[in-house]
């Protein structure tokens, strides 16, 4: 890219401070939480929708491409750059009041989902993506990859959680879509098909967000399992229990351990299990004796065989911290491959028996550490490198292994991202789970909003 060009072309139209030249200030800008290799060519970081629309409309006249980037913490390899012109909005953090009325809140896309829970916290309510990487994700990002999380099962993903967006095209053009209506029935839901497309049709800018009160009262349960299976059978009975689910996340005891060497974190359960369930119930204050009997009859019917419950927050916090800390601990220890799949619910036992026993035929030299979202039929695969492996054998592995993976997913009917993303990671896997159809709509709806193919190039589809 010829950066000089540009920048003398960029002179007097924005203020000076907009650009980061330097290599060294870009470098954290190129890549993200995967650890792909990436770099940024240059770097602005925009403090109003205007400046980003006049950015773009200058790139889109000299065919520079453009990565958008957020607080860089996907998955998919989403905000990867490689030598393109990186728009950052950590500048663009602005939190409007809350809306009592309406129950919404504007926000700039560069807001932490942190900041944006923090600010509404004090009208006692929330927006319920509830992210382990809160601190640092943005909202832009939340949307743009239609962020999942912890609590989908009751709450659904990002993007029911929006009433409102601003976007810029490639072209420079600001679209304000439905502002903060709650109802508008007028034609095709531009907001819904912004949401998800990774930065790959137009820019996110802002976004008016639905928000909804905090869970009436919750208790945390934490049960030991022999298998997937016997987690599942539980989830079943669980679903009829007197209480609402708030999450239901599983993991191995691979998992747990790997969090109590790392993090120091340890199970009050006192014996370990292959496999353990993390449920969160609401229900309302009252009925404390009647979820407690239900967890009695469960006891009695041997469909769980022992269980810790956390009452108080501190107690609460204890059991969550071993689920949260297991993407950090495994990071820390050894090279990964992530693989975030989904298959229908009921099905999932059953596949992950199929993964597992298809890992232990192939005589590969991969660990595999299991964790994720049960309830949503969304576990989390992950690959990790033996420490007797080289690096050249565990990248060869894994190749072989996620044919495996992905060709039973297909036969599950299930999806290559459940919640990451696409990104660059999944791209060449995007057939497993679009039709040919689909992938033509794909293209044509990228070639109607990017035709120089300029926007996030290279993520998502190929043109
Ligand atoms: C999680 O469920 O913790 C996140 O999706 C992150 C991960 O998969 O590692
Ligand atoms: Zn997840």
């Amino acid at each position: 890219m010829d950066w000089k060009t540009f920048l003398s072309a960029a002179k007097g139209l924005f203020p000076d401070d907009l650009f980061l030249i330097d290599a060294e200030d870009c470098l954290r800008y190129g890549s993200d939480w995967t650890k792909t290799a990436g770099t940024a060519g240059l770097v602005v970081r925009p403090r109003t929708t205007d400046e980003v629309s006049e950015v773009l409309k200058l790139c889109s006249q000299m065919k520079i491409p453009v990565v958008p980037s957020g607080g860089r913490t996907g998955l998919a390899g989403g905000a990867v750059a490689r030598g393109e012109l990186v728009l950052s909005f950590e500048r663009m953090n602005r939190l409007s009041e809350v809306d009592i009325h309406g129950n919404t809140v504007r926000v700039q896309a560069g807001a932490t989902t942190q900041a944006v829970h923090e600010h509404c916290a004090p009208q006692g309510l929330m927006w319920p993506i509830d992210l382990a990487s809160k601190g640092s994700c943005e909202i832009g990002g939340n949307l743009s990859t239609n962020a999942g999380g912890l609590r989908v099962i009751r709450y659904g993903m990002a993007r029911k959680w929006v009433v409102g967006l601003q976007a810029v095209t490639m072209a420079g053009e600001i679209l304000e879509l439905n502002r903060d209506l709650e109802k508008n029935n007028t034609g095709y839901d531009l907001i819904q098909l912004l949401i998800g497309s990774e930065g790959t049709l137009a820019v996110i800018t802002e976004a008016t967000l639905k928000l909804t009160r905090f869970p009436n009262h919750s208790w945390v349960m934490f049960f030991p399992f022999e298998s997937p299976r016997a987690t599942l059978d539980f989830f079943a009975e669980a679903r009829r229990g007197p209480f609402e689910i708030l999450a239901f996340e599983f993991f191995s005891k691979a998992c747990l351990d790997i969090v109590s060497a790392r993090l120091n974190r340890q199970s009050r359960l006192g014996h370990s299990s292959p496999f353990y369930a993390l449920m969160e119930v609401e229900f309302p204050v009252g009925r404390e004796d009647e979820v407690d009997q239900w967890l009695g009859m469960m006891l009695e019917n041997r469909v769980v065989s022992d269980g810790l419950l956390a009452k108080s927050e501190s107690e609460k916090d204890q059991v969550w911290g071993l689920r949260e800390g297991i993407t950090e601990s495994i990071q820390a220890t050894a090279p990964v491959k992530k693989y975030d799949v989904s298959v229908p619910v009921r099905k999932l036992a059953a596949f992950l028996e199929e993964v597992e026993r298809a890992l232990k035929q192939s005589g590969l030299g991969i660990e595999l550490y299991l964790f994720g979202h049960l309830g949503d039929g969304s576990p989390h695969l992950n690959l990790v490198k033996p420490a007797i492996s080289t690096m050249e054998q565990f990248n060869q592995d894994c190749a072989e292994f996620e044919k495996t993976i992905f060709v039973l997913l297909k036969s599950y009917g299930g999806s290559v991202s459940a919640e990451h993303g696409v990104g660059i990671l999944k791209k060449h896997w995007l057939t497993v789970s679009r039709s040919p159809a689909e992938m033509r709509l794909f293209r044509d709806i990228k070639r109607v909003f990017d035709p120089q193919g300029l926007l996030n190039p290279g993520k998502v589809i190929d043109l």
